[in-house]
């Protein structure tokens, strides 16, 4: 399967993951890219940020979009990306947050389900998403369930 992870990542935590992913996923015979959407300012409390570098989505069997929760939100990195997206009709969607507190509720749930429902609203369908709460214990843990459950998919 060609796969393409877009993400955003300010400090590190959510490439990392990504990585962890990628190389899962090309370990079981998968072709991946990893595409960094590029903003400016590239700066987490900006107001506002501009796309620099809009990663091409085309081509690919299954879309990962990758963030970090800034203000209980998906990064204004990826929502700014998905927002001028113009069409994900039939597109089949992972969505994954990385946020800070060491439990989904304080923040990464209602950022992914701000994730999934942008892309629903471009029509993708989203099949997995995925919250890694980076203060919990079971951080790793939680990193390899989210890439076993999208080995499990494909
Ligand atoms: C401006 C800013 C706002 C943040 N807001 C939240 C938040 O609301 N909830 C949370 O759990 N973590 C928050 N964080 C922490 C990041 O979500 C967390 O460290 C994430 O894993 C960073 O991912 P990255 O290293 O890929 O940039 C915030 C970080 C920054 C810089």
């Amino acid at each position: 399967m060609n796969i393409g992870i877009i993400y955003y990542s300010n400090t590190g935590n959510t490439l990392s993951v990504s990585e962890t992913l990628k190389k899962a996923l090309e370990a079981s015979g998968n072709q991946v890219s990893l595409e960094r959407i590029e903003v400016s300012p590239d700066n987490p409390q900006a107001e506002s940020v501009r796309l620099v570098k809009a990663p091409a989505i085309a081509g690919y069997d299954l879309l990962v979009f990758a963030s970090p929760v800034h203000g209980f939100q998906p990064s204004k990195a990826m929502s700014t990306f998905l927002n001028q997206m113009t069409d994900l009709s039939g597109r089949k969607v992972i969505c994954f947050v990385t946020h800070f507190f060491p439990f989904a509720w304080m923040s990464g749930k209602p950022s992914i389900n701000k994730m999934k429902s942008l892309c629903e609203s471009k029509g993708a369908e989203v099949i997995l998403t995925g919250i890694i709460d980076w203060k919990n214990r079971k951080r790793n843990q939680e990193i390899k369930q989210l890439t076993d459950a999208v080995l499990g998919l494909i």
